[in-house]
């Protein structure tokens, strides 16, 4: 499926919708302030770890990137398609606090490396929803994160209905899709989710 809407890590298709869409700028916009407000407020004493995961075409993070403390930050950039993380590696080279890696985030996290209970910040955006066991999901998001760390997640209708009509042949959705809460699908979501640890 993912070579089919992404061949070869082609972008030109998908990035509009997760990127310069109007609902993609209003959305990515929001998460940018949201995400500001979170990296103004932190521990000014100590590094700000960020996780983003299922980055993709990377709507998400050209917005948040500019408003994170490039003297006090490091930000993981993970997929789980080894193309978006060459993309963005190469993409983000002059933000020098980026790194990117792979990661399937329905996997052992700790098998890939990834250090549990280190994260501030976990950033999810439309990803989610695209993972076959959302709760597991969660909880795998959960995790990674710090005591006090916040995960930032957003999810969107029509995003699924956009995706949905390109990959119909393919692979219907369902009327009412089963995988998310329909609460978390009666329009787009974005919530900052403080996470007690
Ligand atoms: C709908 S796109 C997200 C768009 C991206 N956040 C953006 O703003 O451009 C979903 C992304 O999740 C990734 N993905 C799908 N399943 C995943 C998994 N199990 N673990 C990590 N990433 C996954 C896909 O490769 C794809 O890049």
């Amino acid at each position: 499926m993912l070579t089919l809407l992404f061949p070869e890590g082609a972008k030109d298709e998908t990035e509009p919708i997760y990127q310069s869409s109007p609902i993609a700028r209003y959305y990515n916009v929001l998460a940018r302030h949201v995400i500001g407000r979170l990296a103004d407020t932190a521990d000014r004493g100590r590094t700000l770890r960020v996780l983003e995961v299922g980055g993709g075409t990377g709507g998400l993070t050209s917005a948040v990137l500019p408003v994170l403390p490039a003297d006090r930050c490091e930000y993981v950039f993970t997929d789980i398609s080894p193309a978006f993380v060459q993309s963005a590696v190469e993409g983000y080279q002059r933000y020098e606090f980026v790194t990117g890696r792979t990661l399937d985030i329905e996997g052992d996290l700790a098998a890939q490396g990834i250090e549990l209970g280190s994260f501030d910040l976990v950033l999810a955006s439309d990803v989610v929803h695209a993972t076959a066991d959302v709760k597991r999901t969660l909880l795998h998001l959960r995790e990674v994160l710090a005591p006090g760390g916040v995960l930032a997640m957003m999810e969107s209708r029509i995003a699924l209905e956009a995706l949905a009509s390109r990959t119909s042949a393919i692979s219907p959705l369902p009327e009412e899709p089963r995988y998310l809460p329909s609460y978390l699908l009666r329009g787009r979501i974005s919530m900052p989710v403080q996470v007690k640890r």
